[in-house]
């Protein structure tokens, strides 16, 4: 069997090495920070999911891509490719008493098996933030500001991103003006979202075998000429629901200042079945990678699961994609993993105070890397140096006798003699 064991992860799922695992906790205390400042309160749940939450038949490649197996009881179980089935799960199992308008936010492991290309993996983490339970624009906006927020804490700052909405509602009516009957919209929806991934040939034959004509399919292309707000309105008889809700969210954006990261654009759709109203996808304007994170209005996820109905809007920002952002931006390389202070000491009889002075800095808060042996200085100090401690405290004989140390600040080489009681 040993011959066999391969020392990498599986492929697609990934190792966490101190270095990796500094760099994700760099973008999850962003993320945490950003979502509490706005109020967001954290939750979590087991990756196993049962499959029957998961699986939706409206022929999503999310459910294509789902890691599903028995457990010895024979359920079926999955590996969750995405958080919000679960959240709607546990908001139904206590709708009763949760006081809404909930606002919630999750770190979720996740898995889908993909094919993998730049910044798609089989496993990865993903920052949720959701509102249930809120009808208006506010709902979007607070996400999306959120979002933003955790972006700008990660060093990103609004030039560099953009956000692209739309909205499922208003592409809805704009099919229904054109005389596009409502059973096809799924579809059509689903269609769109793969453009760019597939050949328009192909989209169109998908629009065709669901059973829309050929001048149906020229119709719904043509909707992705549309280029503004003022282009759909011509469209349209009159001013419908969905039309005023995107306008009423342009409106509400600008005063949260976000008018010059926002951009309409029609050929948002997203790929998962349950959105309905707006939508958006946040990119890094200048690097041309894929979606840093997706979102939109999700108004019947709740009661297609049983639950009474209740709007609910929320995004998902995965782990991938910033972090080769991060990276080429060279922003990790601000990163310093190691303790403040490096204590070690010279012989075996220097030990007991070199533990002393560790506890001491320790109850002070202090972060301290203590020597598990005695080591001699070179090797000491060239360590300080390799490791990057800030403070590097060395206990030879004298120290132990006067009872002092000497902190040496390995920046500017200057050095201090403090009485370890006055540590
Ligand atoms: P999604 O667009 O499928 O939405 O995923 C959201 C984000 O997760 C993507 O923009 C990307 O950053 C990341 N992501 C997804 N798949 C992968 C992958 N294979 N490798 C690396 N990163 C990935 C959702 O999952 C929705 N549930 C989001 C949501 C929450 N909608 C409402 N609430």
């Amino acid at each position: 069997m040993a011959d066999n064991i391969s020392y990498n992860a599986p492929r697609g799922m990934r190792d966490f090495y101190p270095e990796e695992m500094a760099k994700r906790n760099y973008i999850f205390d962003a993320w945490r920070q950003a979502a509490t400042e706005f109020g967001f309160q954290q939750y979590d749940a087991c990756v196993v999911e049962s499959l029957d939450l998961l699986k939706r038949k409206a022929g999503e490649e999310i459910v294509d891509q789902i890691y599903a197996f028995k457990d010895k009881s024979d359920r079926d179980l999955a590996l969750r490719p995405e958080m919000t089935p679960t959240l709607a799960r546990m908001i139904v199992n206590k709708q009763g008493s949760l006081s809404f308008p909930v606002k919630w936010f999750a770190l979720a492991q996740c898995f889908r098996y993909e094919r993998m290309t730049r910044g798609r993996k089989r496993e990865h983490y993903q920052w949720n933030l959701d509102i249930i339970g809120e009808e208006s624009v506010t709902a979007e906006t607070e996400v999306i500001a959120a979002a933003v927020r955790g972006l700008e804490l990660l060093g990103l700052s609004a030039s560099e991103v953009k956000i692209h909405f739309s909205s499922r509602q208003l592409l809805g009516e704009l099919l229904v003006a054109l005389g596009i009957d409502e059973k096809f919209h799924q579809a059509a929806f689903l269609a769109l979202d793969k453009r760019g991934k597939i050949t328009d040939e192909q989209i169109a034959k998908l629009l065709l075998d669901e059973g829309v004509s050929e001048a149906g399919t020229e119709k719904v292309f043509g909707l992705l000429n549309i280029k503004s707000l003022d282009d759909a309105e011509k469209l349209l008889p009159d001013e419908t629901a969905g039309l005023k809700n995107i306008k009423d969210f342009e409106e509400l954006s600008k005063v949260y200042g976000l008018e010059d990261i926002l951009e309409f654009d029609i050929s948002v759709i997203r790929g998962l079945s349950y959105y309905t109203g707006i939508v958006f996808e946040g990119f890094d304007a200048a690097h041309g990678f894929r979606a840093i994170f997706g979102g939109g209005r999700y108004a019947n996820l709740l009661n297609s699961i049983g639950g009474k109905p209740q709007t609910a809007v929320g995004l998902g920002f995965g782990d991938v994609v910033i972090a080769e952002i991060l990276s080429d931006l060279g922003r990790f390389d601000e990163i310093n993993m190691a303790a403040e202070y490096a204590v070690a000491y010279m012989n075996d009889e220097q030990k007991e105070t070199a533990v002393k002075v560790a506890v001491k800095l320790r109850s002070k808060a202090k972060t301290v890397d203590l020597a598990l042996n005695a080591e001699i200085p070179k090797k000491f100090f060239k360590r300080c140096e390799k490791e990057n401690f800030k403070k590097a405290i060395f206990i030879g004989p004298d120290d132990v006798e006067k009872q002092t140390v000497r902190i040496k600040d390995l920046a500017t080489r200057e050095q201090q003699e403090v009485k370890i009681e006055d540590l």
